[in-house]
């Protein structure tokens, strides 16, 4: 996200940033830890307008880490009552006394470490029960103001409109990946914090599920979904099934040692420097497949080989792909026809640092 969405942001949080028991009114405050824990545990599954009384009547009851540790675990699920999940309080009991456990067993008294609180870093707090990624970085940002980035439903909901993300997360591990670099992107900065929380509270409030309001949205300038008039249609409503793709990679080399890459206008890696690719059927043997030449000049090729195929995966695709090496008799000068790819020439003696995507990289390593 660009600097001026992040900026719009967080003016738009700061004028509409809603009263909430576990929000102080300076946002720019550090927050207790405890609380912060608290009250995203109860939000994962469960609205904000249910949360509310919940989380007063907790923190009446169990204002610290320490007087919760010594609850019975009764007593706790009667605090939970209604909320649902239990899991999520027995976890959160179990939690309390392992931090207090530990904080007591140095030998040094309370006072001297400074009073019983959650970890600081990601790996710890994800150690411990009932702590995942989100609400590790939740604790991280909104509490100690660290720059690490959360993910929950309402920011898969922004991600997927604003860059028009047609899978899920939990599609496959790299659509997982591209959520979490989208996340990142916006935790990388000072204001992580702020970031974290408006976006968490834009998806709730306007980025929402029907009917968003895309007219009062800080982000509307730069949402793909939204140009397009699609804001409805992302994300997608349930996994999608995976989809298997068989094709072709080329790799080019020119007389003058050069690899052809393109940069967009394929199938994958669109905007990223990859090597030629397009769907084909099993066939890499019988020689140049018909849309190679949408790459090449079919009459400047002085040698093609097969040399095999690899697998990989990208989002919800499970690619097959025959690998041809193709040498030109003629030096890098031009490309094929295929007007909407942006062709380029690079050094084949730095292919393998100039590409930056494992797809191209497998490709080249069964040739060179
Ligand atoms: N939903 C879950 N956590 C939230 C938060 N901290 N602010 C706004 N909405 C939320």
């Amino acid at each position: 996200m660009n600097p001026d969405s992040l900026k719009r942001l967080r003016s738009w949080f700061v004028k509409n940033a809603a009263e909430l028991p576990w929000r102080p009114a300076d946002l720019n405050a550090l927050r207790d830890p405890y609380a912060v824990w608290i009250s995203e545990t109860m939000l994962q599954q469960t609205q904000v307008s249910t949360v509310r009384e919940y989380f007063i009547r907790w923190m009446e009851r169990f204002p610290d880490i320490e007087t919760l540790a010594k609850a019975d675990e009764a007593e706790v699920f009667k605090y939970w009552q209604g909320l649902g999940y239990y899991s999520r309080a027995r976890n959160i009991l179990k939690t309390a006394k392992i931090v207090a456990l530990r904080h007591g067993s140095t030998g040094l008294t309370n006072q001297a470490q400074g009073p019983c609180t959650m970890p600081r870093t990601r790996k710890e707090l994800e150690a411990l029960p009932g702590i995942g990624s989100y609400t590790a970085g939740a604790i991280l940002s909104l509490a100690y103001h660290q720059r690490e980035a959360i993910l929950d439903g309402n920011l898969v909901r922004i991600f997927s409109r604003l860059y028009e993300l047609d899978f899920l997360p939990m599609d496959s591990r790299s659509a997982a990946e591209i959520y979490w670099g989208y996340a990142r992107e916006v935790a990388d900065s000072p204001k992580a914090y702020m970031h974290n929380e408006a976006l968490m509270e834009l998806g709730r409030t306007g980025c929402k599920i029907k009917a968003p309001l895309c007219e009062k949205c800080p982000l509307a300038k730069s949402c793909k979904a939204f140009a397009d008039g699609r804001a409805t249609e992302f994300p997608p409503t349930k996994k999608r099934t995976e989809k298997n793709w068989h094709g072709a990679v080329l790799v080019v080399e020119s007389a003058d040692d050069k690899i052809l890459a393109v940069n967009g206008g394929q199938k994958f890696l669109d905007g990223q420097l990859a090597l030629p690719h397009f769907e084909s059927a099993r066939n890499a043997t019988k020689g140049l497949p018909a849309k190679a030449e949408e790459y090449i000049n079919a009459d400047e090729i002085e040698s093609m080989e097969y040399r095999g195929t690899f697998r990989h995966n990208i989002t919800v695709h499970k690619i097959e792909c025959d690998i041809l090496y193709i040498k030109l008799r003629t030096n890098a000068n031009h490309a094929g026809t295929g007007e909407k790819f942006a062709f380029q020439w690079i050094e084949k003696a730095k292919a393998f640092e100039t590409f930056a995507n494992s797809f191209s990289l497998k490709a080249l390593k069964k040739v060179f």
